[in-house]
């Protein structure tokens, strides 16, 4: 069914669409009848829904900073569903995988295993300050749930302060939390007690910052935990996905507001997490330490479905409650490839490739910004990084079907990447890729700029 793209603005926030008539259009153009059927088929058995079933395409094949279709076409893939830090099918983390598999493959309940012990240690290792102790799930948005639980136990309080435009995970205490109309209209009543507010946003700045940032959107926090008298906690993503990146401060602020009103700091970095914004930990770029931090995505090595909570010491408080409970809480394959990922991680130098490659990508974009009026702002921190494209500089009046163009335009041009929020480019490739395909992969989004027409 397509629909026209003026009734899509409010679906397109966590990303592009396969409901939107460009969709319609490039499958036209670039799938052929054997995909068709098999695109056909995972129609006819999954469960429709907006941005996955029906697919845009089908994969056969992943192997380093490549996707690879049933056609035989390659893409460099700056999506990857931020699993990609060490690249995909790294060697490496499927050599560990087949090893732990060949010994230990799963752990029952009530039991243990040396690579999950192992995990927890280098967790604890690498984060900052006292965070110390984890938890695994087999998913972010169950971390996130362990958070919000834990956090009503630790405060005895169960209201929170989350951001509007944040995405937290699919489930109905995360939706409650996030702040995306796509997964929370119409499906009834949400969580009580969570408060949103505005993102750090300085390029659309409610209290008209002019881009730069004067922490008011920081302070409001404490004036709603001020209103409320009995917030638990703040939860948000450090730097959220659109490449809002808080400046410095941000979060100085917050955290000092947090322990004034003894409201827990619980930081979402399930997609940034291990790397990708230059520091292993995305609160690391700030002088922050959370209370609770969530991790996941690639922390299972692109392969296994993989989060982890990590909380200060002093949150080890609920003996008597079950806060996870999961079937693969301590599953020793997942273990074992994330041991492989953090250790291929740090070997091969990738937090340092995130930094000193993201700013040179960032500044390649900054400089298309003096030749495509288009790009209203580029946006990023490591291998995270934004264009935000806008109708007129001056109204910054988002471009949505321009970004729509431009990203079907570099597809068929072998570069994948999603829209979110309707207008933003939005580019997270592997942390192992080189400085010559950044080149090529720059170079197929400005040719995609110098094409787009309004
Ligand atoms: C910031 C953030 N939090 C939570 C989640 C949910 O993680 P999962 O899909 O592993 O449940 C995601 C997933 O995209 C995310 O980007």
């Amino acid at each position: 069914m397509d629909k026209k793209q003026g009734e899509l603005k409010n679906l397109q926030s966590e990303g592009d669409l396969n409901i939107s008539p460009r969709r319609t259009a490039w499958t036209r153009e670039h799938i052929n009848a054997e995909t068709q059927h098999w695109l056909n088929e995972d129609a006819n058995f999954f469960i429709h829904q907006s941005l996955s079933t029906p697919c845009l395409n089908v994969l056969a094949h992943c192997d380093g900073i490549f996707i690879e279709d049933l056609q035989g076409r390659r893409f460099m893939d700056f999506h990857g569903n931020n699993v990609h830090q060490v690249g995909f099918s790294n060697p490496r983390v499927i050599e560990a995988i087949k090893a732990q598999m060949e010994t230990l493959s799963f752990c029952t309940r009530r039991y243990t295993n040396i690579p999950a012990i192992k995990l927890a240690q280098k967790l604890a290792e690498l984060a900052p300050g006292d965070l110390n102790k984890v938890l695994f799930t087999p998913g972010g948005t169950s971390a996130i749930g362990i958070a919000l639980k834990l956090a009503r136990v630790a405060t005895g309080k169960f209201k929170t302060i989350s951001m509007w435009d944040s995405f937290h995970g699919a489930s109905l205490d995360a939706v409650s939390i996030g702040g995306e109309a796509i997964f929370r209209s119409g499906v009834g009543p949400l969580l009580p007690g969570t408060e949103h507010v505005p993102p750090p946003d300085a390029y659309r700045c409610l209290w008209d910052c002019g881009g730069e940032c004067n922490l008011r959107c920081a302070r409001y926090i404490e004036y709603v935990m001020d209103k409320e008298g009995d917030v638990g906690a703040v939860i948000a993503e450090t730097v959220r996905s659109t490449s809002l990146v808080p400046p410095p401060g941000y979060w100085e602020t917050i955290r000092e507001a947090c322990d004034r009103h003894g409201a827990l700091l619980i930081l979402d970095e399930i997609p940034h997490c291990l790397g990708r914004t230059g520091a292993m930990f995305t609160c690391e770029n700030y002088d922050v330490v959370p209370d609770m931090l969530v991790i996941g995505k690639g922390l299972g090595g692109g392969i296994f479905p993989l989060a982890a909570l990590i909380a200060r010491e002093e949150l080890d408080v609920a003996p008597d409650t079950a806060l996870g409970h999961y079937t693969h809480e301590k599953n020793p394959v997942a273990c074992a490839a994330a041991l492989a990922a953090i250790e291929y991680i740090e070997q091969e130098g990738l937090v340092e490739n995130a930094r000193d490659l993201g700013a040179y990508a960032l500044g390649r974009l900054q400089t298309m910004m003096d030749t495509y009026e288009i790009i209203g702002e580029v946006r990023g921190l490591g291998l995270l990084m934004g264009v935000e494209l806008v109708k007129s500089r001056e109204t910054r009046e988002p471009a949505r079907d321009e970004a729509e163009q431009v990203m079907y335009d570099a597809l068929s041009r072998g570069l994948n990447f999603k829209v979110t929020m309707g207008n933003i480019l939005t580019l997270t490739p592997p942390l192992t890729i080189t400085k010559a395909e950044m080149e090529s992969a720059l170079d197929i989004l400005e040719e995609c700029l110098a094409q787009v027409r309004s």
